[in-house]
């Protein structure tokens, strides 16, 4: 069974939808790449009179908006500079209808979503509940898809770290940070099993020549598994709950058979799944980096609020609200130390991965 990994529901203090400013951010650095591999990329059939979007793992908003607006202006643009366009002289006659296919787990609040749509959008709108790492959608049937900050989740906890009587039991731990080999390689080949699954979905749903966008969260090359800041800050919440057991107040068991899904790839790791698909060609792939994130003294509670809003849907179903509580209230001090040593400071080496992927005709 996959895992049900999706943010935290609403729009109250913590939400996701008041909380992914960090993931506005490498949305905002990576848009002009966006509108480029549109301008230079797409390929629409003369035609097409309806374009086809979708935004996989959209969340609540209202990073997901964004992210369409920009898709939506792109291909308008290339429309009205294409040389069709230009010997027609009514415009809107030759511009496209737009339908957007706003895609995430089921267990998403698609409510808080659709009561944020912008209004006075240029698209009609439909939710498609599902995982990602399935097909979503008939053949060929879409021109352009987006997928950002959603693939690092997998598609469910690799079994054998979850095994007791396995070699890669992840015992007293909650990520692969500071976890033997064998449990860092069995996230690794997890991540690249889905992200397999991912792209055959894609090359089957994208129509020839429509393209799909991903945008990342990656490390560098010349880092192992457990160097990624991100993970690092994740496995906070682990030490968290080290502290909750040693003092009793959680039982052993419960928090050894808790693990989060998460992987974080290198630029490498990603490139060899991605070039043995076939039905895709790579348009672009390069890094971002990250923005900076000033440590500012109340750097570590805006993180852990904005942590919570990530993973209390998870450590909820695992542990049930009351415990929950008891673990995110420890997370800002264990967040707060990390932050303070110096290797928190290859935050700034952390990248992001922008994709731009073209179905072969
Ligand atoms: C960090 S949020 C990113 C949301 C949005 N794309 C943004 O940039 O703000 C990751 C999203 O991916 C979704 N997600 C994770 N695994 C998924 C899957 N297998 N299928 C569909 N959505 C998934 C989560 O539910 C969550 O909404």
């Amino acid at each position: 069974m996959e895992s049900s990994v999706v943010m935290n529901g609403g729009d109250g203090p913590k939400s996701y939808f008041k909380n992914s400013k960090l993931q506005e951010q490498i949305l905002d650095g990576a848009k002009v790449l966006l509108r480029n591999g549109i301008e230079e990329s797409l390929e629409i059939q003369e035609h097409s009179k309806v374009i086809s979007i979708a935004d996989l793992g959209c969340s609540t908003g209202p990073n997901t908006f964004s992210c369409v607006n920009t898709i939506i202006e792109a291909v308008k643009h290339k429309y009205k500079t294409s040389e069709d366009h230009a010997l027609n002289t009514n415009d809107d006659e030759m511009l496209p209808e737009f339908h957007v296919f706003f895609n995430d787990q089921i267990d998403n609040d698609f409510n808080t979503l659709f009561n944020a749509l912008p209004l006075g959008r240029e698209y009609t709108a439909a939710g498609v509940p599902g995982s990602f790492y399935g097909r979503l959608f008939p053949k060929s049937s879409m021109n352009l898809m987006h997928c950002s900050t959603s693939l690092h989740w997998l598609k469910r906890v690799p079994q054998e770290v979850t095994r007791r009587d396995s070699p890669s039991w992840n015992k007293g731990r909650i990520t692969y940070v500071k976890s033997s080999i064998p449990v860092v390689n069995a996230f690794r080949d997890q991540f690249s099993n889905d992200l397999k699954d991912f792209l055959k979905a894609r090359s089957v749903e994208l129509a020839p020549g429509g393209l799909l966008a991903i945008l990342m969260m990656a490390r560098p090359d010349d880092t192992l598994p457990p160097d990624a800041i991100y993970m690092q800050m994740f496995e906070c919440l682990g030490d968290a709950l080290v502290d909750a057991v040693k003092e009793g107040v959680i039982g052993e068991d419960l928090a050894d058979s808790f693990n989060i899904p998460i992987f974080i790839p290198s630029k490498s790791e990603v490139k060899e799944v991605i070039s043995s698909n076939n039905s895709l060609s790579i348009e672009m792939f390069q890094e971002i980096h990250y923005p900076k994130i000033p440590k500012t003294p109340g750097h570590s509670q805006m993180l852990s609020i904005h942590g919570r809003a990530i993973l209390e849907g998870i450590v909820s179903e695992h542990f049930g609200p009351k415990l929950t509580d008891e673990i995110f209230e420890r997370y800002p001090k264990k967040l707060k130390s990390f932050i303070e040593t110096p290797y928190c400071a290859r935050i700034d080496k952390q990248v992001n991965l922008f994709l731009l992927l073209k179905r072969r005709g």
